[in-house]
């Protein structure tokens, strides 16, 4: 049997690599029948180093097969992130129109020549279903050897304008460029300068149009990692909203957005040529660069997101990205437990195993909690903890309108002093509140309210929390109701002990 991915923290249903570092995802792209995954990998040690790109593929965005190493570096460098596309029409040249190529289009890192390096984008391509690549023979195909970051170029097809469209990050902002051939680029417009969050770099744009639920109007989405300055410190991803013409992007308010409010969503982008092209799946790494490289996991480390469906929403003037967990996942539910309507006074405690409760799924929907006389509480509390006393509490402040992750005491926090914190979201509901929970031994995930606000982060208790329950502070709360579903394992038939 495979004996791998059971270790201590390893997570049971998210993506993480066989063994070795990981950090972005990259090159997200489907193809006959399969979802690609590639990854900034390093296959030498358990931090960061020369960049690769490592490589699985999925039938169904949950299930994956490890593949070999798709891109190695070269003399020009380390291979940094970036997007895949189909080529369709073989604008490039790389197959043929029979069998269109798979082009990859990525950042070589140049180590050597200047002070601190630099930037340039490059090319590849397979022909066949991403198992063999060819780097492109005159690489680099987009040089700017004036500035040090200039990097993670997101490909798509601009069907308007009948262009490739190359959206990539320049330190503190994002330019454009656009392309008939995926290897001439010429400069359109840049973004970013005057706007948006600017506490780090900018790294890891995207950029996709959306329909605006519930109408007839599609707005365009930014999607934009910054490595500091997150809502809680550390790395982070924002957003825009706006309208792009092929050339410019033009945001429709100068709203900070967040993407998700945790510590641990970074560098995610969105899938290209999905057969439901209405369809927008986002993918991120699961940690922070404040201190990715010493989490304490091994053979291993790090992890992706589950995959999350993006949608719009308009509510009074404001547009939100909102995330929804893809449906794909429900096919790993087992055992449900429901708990049925009741007031919580002070303490309800869920009585589940082990594997129910670390390996699992929870949809707890609270009363409405602002038009209920009844209701006096000022904090709803959800709360994993085992024998020696570490604990992770999921919450919400009622009356200061707060979501909350708290990890200061999960469990081994001692390796950095960024990562024992109290995270925060500004969330007020009028309506009854739903949290949407993923556990995955070593990580959480919560959607507020059908993903109007995503937590994402990390923990690592020394035991496996043994315990869950519900309490308030301030006084009574009701639970409309509890779901609570043991999930499958994606990479081994029997169960983790
Ligand atoms: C984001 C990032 C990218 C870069 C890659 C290097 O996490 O810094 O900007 O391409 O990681 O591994």
């Amino acid at each position: 049997a495979d004996e791998t991915h059971k270790e201590k923290f390893r997570p049971q249903y998210h993506f993480t690599p066989k063994e070795m570092w990981m950090n972005d995802p990259n090159g997200m792209v489907y193809f006959e029948g399969e979802y690609h995954l590639f990854y900034q990998h390093y296959p030498d040690s358990v931090v960061w180093g020369p960049m690769h790109w490592g490589h699985a593929v999925s039938k169904d965005l949950v299930h994956w097969e490890h593949l070999p190493i798709a891109l190695y570096p070269d003399s020009l460098g380390y291979i940094f992130s970036g997007s895949a596309v189909i080529d369709w029409n073989n604008t490039s040249g790389f197959g043929s129109k029979d069998n269109p190529p798979m082009v990859a289009i990525f950042t070589h890192r140049h180590l050597n020549g200047k002070p601190r390096g630099f930037e340039s984008q490059s090319v590849a391509f397979s022909v066949d279903k991403g198992r063999s690549w060819t780097k492109y023979k005159n690489n680099p195909v987009l040089v700017d050897e004036n500035s040090l970051g200039f990097r993670d170029p997101k490909v798509f097809w601009h069907t308007n304008t009948q262009k490739w469209i190359m959206i990539l990050s320049a330190e503190d902002k994002v330019r454009l460029f656009s392309s008939a051939n995926l290897i001439d680029w010429n400069p359109e417009s840049s973004f970013g300068e005057n706007i948006g969050a600017h506490g780090g770099v900018w790294e890891c744009p995207d950029l996709f149009e959306l329909p605006v639920e519930g109408t007839q109007e599609s707005k365009w989405v930014m999607l934009v990692s910054i490595g500091n300055g997150g809502p809680n410190g550390g790395s982070a991803t924002q957003y825009f909203i706006g309208d792009f013409d092929g050339t410019h992007f033009t945001p429709v308010n100068e709203d900070i957005n967040w993407l998700d409010y945790g510590k641990d969503n970074y560098a995610g982008v969105t899938w290209s040529d999905l057969p439901d092209n209405s369809r927008r799946v986002f993918l991120g790494w699961m940690s922070n660069w404040q201190y990715a490289n010493v989490v304490p996991t091994h053979p291993w480390r790090s992890a992706m997101t589950i995959p999350r469906d993006l949608y719009l929403k308009c509510t009074e003037d404001t547009y939100r990205l909102v995330s929804s967990p893809v449906p794909e996942l429900i096919d790993l539910r087992n055992n449900v437990e429901v708990v049925s309507s009741q007031v919580i006074s002070t303490n309800l405690d869920l009585n589940l195993k082990n594997n129910q409760l670390c390996q699992s799924e929870y949809i707890f929907e609270f009363e409405n909690a602002t038009d209920n006389e009844t209701l006096k509480a000022d904090s709803i509390i959800v709360e994993w903890s085992n024998v020696e006393g570490e604990r992770l509490e999921v919450g919400y402040l009622l009356k200061k309108n707060v979501v909350f992750i708290n990890r200061t005491v999960s469990g081994l926090t001692d390796f950095s002093n960024e990562f024992p914190v109290k995270q925060t979201a500004p969330y007020s509901s009028d309506r009854s509140l739903k949290l949407h929970v993923f556990m995955d031994w070593s990580s959480t995930e919560v959607f507020v309210n059908d993903g109007e606000v995503v937590m994402t982060s990390l923990f690592f208790p020394d035991k496996p929390y043994e315990d869950v329950r519900i309490y308030s502070k301030g006084g009574e709360i009701t639970l409309k109701e509890a779901k609570i579903w043991e999930l499958n394992s994606v990479w081994n038939e029997d169960k983790r002990l």
